[in-house]
């Protein structure tokens, strides 16, 4: 039998100063005025809770809230079908809202959320993602903001899973076979 490692590939140190890098370009975008911050559980809350952070240092004083989506259904953007598990207490009507998770792939759940927050009236719905895989991307949706465009592996930590684990390490990784 093999046992696992995990190759990092973001550290917590290169993690945390790409979070004031993305919280300054947020509040020069002008997101800074009535912002609610939109975490997408379960993968981002841990890149929101130090997004948050991050902005403050950068003078934003946004309100939080979180969302819950699950996808169904696999092929084309069209086919996969998105449900709430969770919605948002907060009525989002003329907000400037940030939709924060962790990673952009198919696109198929993030590009659902833009589109239901806009519907509810906000002023403007904006995406800010921890890691960017656009080689995968089947919805049309980019986000506004992204830490890492990722290499197209799977990866954890910092708030993301493999089957419900390492989302608590501090840093981003790979997992891979170790002979
Ligand atoms: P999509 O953009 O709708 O395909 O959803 C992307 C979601 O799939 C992310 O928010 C993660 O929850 C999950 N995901 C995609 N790639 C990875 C990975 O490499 N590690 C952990 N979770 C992933
Ligand atoms: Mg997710």
């Amino acid at each position: 039998m093999t046992g696992r490692r995990i190759e990092v590939l973001y550290t917590a140190e290169t993690i945390a100063a790409r979070n004031h890098d993305l919280a300054e370009a947020i509040r020069a975008a002008g997101y800074g005025e009535n912002l609610l911050v939109v975490a997408v559980l379960k993968g981002g809350f841990v890149f929101t809770a130090d997004l948050i952070r991050a902005l403050h240092h950068a003078g934003v004083s946004p309100e939080v809230d979180f969302m819950s989506l699950a996808s169904y259904g696999a092929g084309t953007a069209s086919s996969g079908t998105v449900k709430v598990l969770r919605d948002l207490e907060t009525d989002v009507t003329g907000r400037n809202v940030l939709i924060v998770d962790d990673i952009l792939e198919s696109g198929r759940t993030l590009a659902h959320a833009k589109r239901l927050l806009a519907e509810r009236g906000a002023a403007r719905v904006g995406l800010a993602v921890l890691l960017d895989k656009p080689g995968r991307r089947v919805a049309p949706i980019e986000a506004d903001f992204v830490g890492f465009t990722s290499p197209d592996l799977f990866v954890v930590g910092y708030g993301m899973d493999m089957g419900h684990a390492f989302r608590e390490l501090p840093y981003i990784g790979h997992v891979v076979d170790a002979d």
